[in-house]
């Protein structure tokens, strides 16, 4: 399985060892997604950087986007940068809508609709999920959730005491089993009745578990099917030089998830964790 890793993007991290970033705060970055679509980003410490798995999940925007997709509703929920809201409309979608709880990231995704376009078709809204969004059916739906779990107490404890001034907020990767469980409660209403709703799943977000209470909760018959699109391997990633500082806490709190099921992953003979990214497919029953 670890064969799966890719170490062949240029600007990544080769290894399990992501400390040599290779962007400043403030840089531009250039992401390639297939097709001849690329997007200039800027990096700012309060906004999530566009990761390895957000480039997988746009390549299979790319692939999978056909022209119903392109010429219907498009919502990116929990867009931060607004990768994949402006990936669609470099793609030629006009009808999209992003939203994300970080107000920092509604502000950088219309900085970057300006960069890449000069001007805004870009419906953008700071929501929590579906919450502040004015339309409510969508034809496809793409979610990048936060793709750890809630922190215990002693982990919230060390990413309280390495808080400083502009970094990534907590949310922006913790919480995920919570925010991905209230996502698949509110998406039937806002799918539509012959749309996809996209979501990536990191293993450490505890998938099995969600997907055991999606179907306890609706006692065996969730409201929506779904489907596992395709699944990619990745060394752990640490995202900010903060989260880095705290390294052994993380792996702790991630065996920690491991010991009672809540995650998987992959542990080679050095002790590295390699995490799966999930592409999953949600979607109405046919009838
Ligand atoms: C893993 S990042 C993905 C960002 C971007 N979509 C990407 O692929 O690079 C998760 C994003 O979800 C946002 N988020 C977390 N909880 C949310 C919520 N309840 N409602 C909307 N957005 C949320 C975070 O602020 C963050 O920008």
């Amino acid at each position: 399985m670890l064969g799966l890793i890719d170490h062949g993007v240029p600007g990544w991290p080769h290894s399990a060892d992501d400390s040599i970033h290779p962007y400043n705060q403030d840089e531009m970055y250039k992401m390639y997604f297939g097709l001849g679509q690329s997007l200039e980003l800027i990096h700012t410490a309060q906004v999530f950087k566009v990761s390895l798995a957000g480039l997988r999940l746009g390549s299979y925007l790319v692939r999978t986007s056909d022209q119903l997709t392109l010429n219907s509703s498009f919502l990116d929920i929990g867009t931060g940068s607004g990768v994949h809201a402006l990936l669609m409309r470099k793609l030629g979608n006009n009808h999209i809508t992003a939203a994300d709880i970080s107000k920092n990231s509604i502000n950088q995704a219309k900085k970057h609709e300006l960069i890449n376009f000069t001007d805004k078709k870009i419906s953008f809204h700071v929501s929590d999920l579906f919450e502040g969004i004015p339309k409510d059916k969508f034809h496809t739906i793409l979610f990048n959730p936060p793709g750890w779990r809630t922190p215990s107490n002693s982990l919230l404890d060390e990413l309280k005491s390495i808080k400083q001034q502009g970094q990534i907020p907590i949310r922006a990767m913790f919480y995920g089993d919570d925010v991905v469980t209230r996502f698949l409660d509110e998406l039937p209403v806002h799918l539509s009745t012959t749309g996809r709703a996209i979501i990536g799943l990191n293993s450490l977000v505890g998938i099995r578990d969600i997907l055991q209470r999606y179907h306890e909760k609706h006692q065996g018959v969730p409201p929506l099917s779904y489907k596992l699109i395709e699944r990619h391997t990745f060394p752990l990633l640490y995202y900010s030089a903060q989260w880095r500082m705290i390294s052994h806490a993380l792996k702790d709190e991630f065996k920690d998830w491991l010991k009672k099921d809540l995650a998987a992953y992959s542990i080679d003979q050095h002790g590295e964790i390699y995490w799966s990214y999930e592409i999953v497919e949600f979607f109405h029953h046919k009838t």
